[in-house]
């Protein structure tokens, strides 16, 4: 606009010196109307539901009262080594075969289809994701929407894993479990192995699904079928797999400031929805795991002192049993997650390790 404005004033001034001011030319046509643009999403509705400070300051409060943001005790040995070297799910987690899961850099590789770096493959620690506890934080399970489409696609609440089922590592990749913005726990939270299937199996401490199959009980599988006279109830058929999911019971509405959201304590509001009062109790459990674990030691499979297994080798039976009993011990909903499973897999391992 400045250099067309200058013109016009060199034109004028040169007009008045050497002669008549030529005619304006004609104005253009009207350019043709463009088409409407797609409807705006209602930011009202949509956008301020979720995005506010409140809801933002909600989220980080609770975050930290809750286990994944716990920087769990580093080991501190000294450099004498005459103290104890006190394991951390950090301090030897950070290698091939666990990042997937412990640590934050681990898991976004793995969402985003990078090949898991191997680093050095030091006995300790695996220098390619850092040493020390790698806290489950914001960006670990939240990136960028996938869809601005709720109605139609649902909320992904710009989870790295939201509306795309999970396939599962153990039975195997074929068994998929979609359960919408809870597909982001069910990553993390499956075991890694598969129930004994040989004559004899030699047991150890390390004998078991791996410290989290919270999704797999929830679905119903991955116990150990030993055939006893309790039936299993059909995969995918208990209410709170059907009825409610892990971020209905973990992240509902606070009870009393301490649980819910993202401290992914159950809150007894989520229960509320079903039951008339907070149930505690799986009917039986404690009694029954007790009669199994007497049982378990009596076959040599359980040391009670040491609180795990012993290293014999059992047979078939009794290994089935004991898987069982790791998975509910581990599991650690004392078989809420799935009763009528849990009740199945107590009353008939019972009987595989009579
Ligand atoms: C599929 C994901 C996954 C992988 C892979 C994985 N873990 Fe875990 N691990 C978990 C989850 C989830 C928990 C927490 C479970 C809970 O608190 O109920 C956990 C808990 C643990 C704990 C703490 C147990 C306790 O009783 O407090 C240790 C130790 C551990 N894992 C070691 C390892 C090691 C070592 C590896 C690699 C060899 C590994 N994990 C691989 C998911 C995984
Ligand atoms: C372990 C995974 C995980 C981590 C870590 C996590 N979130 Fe979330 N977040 C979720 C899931 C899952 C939902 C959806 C919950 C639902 O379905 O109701 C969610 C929902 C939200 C929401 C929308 C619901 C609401 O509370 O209004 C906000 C905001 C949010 N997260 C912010 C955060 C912030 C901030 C942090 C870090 C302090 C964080 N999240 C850490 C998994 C996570
Ligand atoms: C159901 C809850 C929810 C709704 C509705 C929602 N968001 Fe989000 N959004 C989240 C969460 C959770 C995060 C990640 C954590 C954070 O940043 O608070 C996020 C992150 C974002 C980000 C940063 C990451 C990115 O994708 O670039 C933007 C931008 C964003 N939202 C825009 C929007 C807009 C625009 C709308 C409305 C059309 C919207 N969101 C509706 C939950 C929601
Ligand atoms: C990146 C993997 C990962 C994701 C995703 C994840 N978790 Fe975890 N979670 C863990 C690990 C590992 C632990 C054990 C503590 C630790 O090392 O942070 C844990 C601990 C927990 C605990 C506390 C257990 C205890 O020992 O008291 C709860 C409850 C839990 N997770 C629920 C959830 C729910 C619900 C979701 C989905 C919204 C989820 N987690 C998503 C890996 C994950
Ligand atoms: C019907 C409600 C419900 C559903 C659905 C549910 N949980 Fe739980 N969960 C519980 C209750 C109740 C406990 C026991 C808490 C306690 O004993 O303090 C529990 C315990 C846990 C624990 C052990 C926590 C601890 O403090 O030791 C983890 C981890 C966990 N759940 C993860 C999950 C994951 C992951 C999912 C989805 C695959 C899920 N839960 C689905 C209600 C539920
Ligand atoms: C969607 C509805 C629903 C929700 C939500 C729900 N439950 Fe349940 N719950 C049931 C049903 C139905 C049963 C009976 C077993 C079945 O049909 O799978 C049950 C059974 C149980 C049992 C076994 C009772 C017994 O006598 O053995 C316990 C314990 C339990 N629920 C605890 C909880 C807790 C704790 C919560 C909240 C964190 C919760 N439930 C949330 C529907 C629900």
């Amino acid at each position: 606009m400045i250099l067309a404005s200058s013109l016009m004033f060199i034109q004028c001034t040169s007009s008045l010196d050497e002669g008549p001011q030529g005619l304006a030319g004609a104005n253009g046509q009207n350019g043709v109307d463009g088409t409407d643009g797609v409807d705006g999403v209602d930011g009202t509705a949509e956008c301020i539901a979720c995005h506010n400070v409140q809801n933002k300051e909600h989220a980080q409060a609770s975050y930290l009262l809750s286990v994944h943001a716990q920087e769990t005790l580093h080991a501190t040995q000294n450099a004498a080594k005459t103290e104890d070297f006190i394991l951390t799910t950090s301090d030897y987690t950070n290698r091939t075969g666990c990042v997937e899961c412990h640590t934050s850099g681990g898991y976004i590789d793995k969402m985003n289809g990078v090949t898991l770096k191997t680093g050095a493959g030091v006995a300790e620690h695996d220098p390619a994701y850092p040493a020390g506890k790698q806290a489950i934080t914001c960006t670990t399970c939240h990136d960028k929407h996938s869809t601005f489409d709720f109605a139609n696609d649902g909320f992904d609440f710009a989870l790295r894993q939201a509306l795309r089922p999970v396939a599962l590592t153990a039975p195997n990749a074929n068994y998929t479990i979609d359960m919408g913005s809870s597909n982001t726990c069910v990553n993390c939270h499956q075991p890694r192995g598969i129930p004994p299937t040989t004559a004899t199996v030699k047991l150890s401490s390390r004998f078991g699904p791996h410290h989290g199959p919270q999704s797999t009980l929830l679905e119903g599988i991955q116990g150990a079928l030993y055939v006893g006279s309790t039936a299993y109830p059909v995969p995918g058929s208990a209410t709170h797999r059907s009825g409610a999911s892990c971020t209905a019971c973990h992240m509902g509405e606070t009870t009393n400031g301490t649980d819910g959201a993202h401290s992914w304590h159950p809150t007894e509001n989520a229960c509320l929805a079903c039951h008339s009062s907070e149930p505690t109790e799986v009917t039986g459990y404690a009694a029954d795991m007790a009669t199994l674990q007497g049982l378990l030691v009596a076959k040599g499979a359980f040391d009670a002192t040491a609180d795990a297994f012993t290293s014999n080798t059992v047979d078939l039976k009794v290994a089935q049993a004991a898987w069982n009993f790791a998975l509910l011990r581990e599991d650690r909903s004392h078989g809420i997650h799935n009763p009528n499973y849990a009740k199945a897999l107590l009353k008939n391992s019972i009987e595989a390790a009579q």
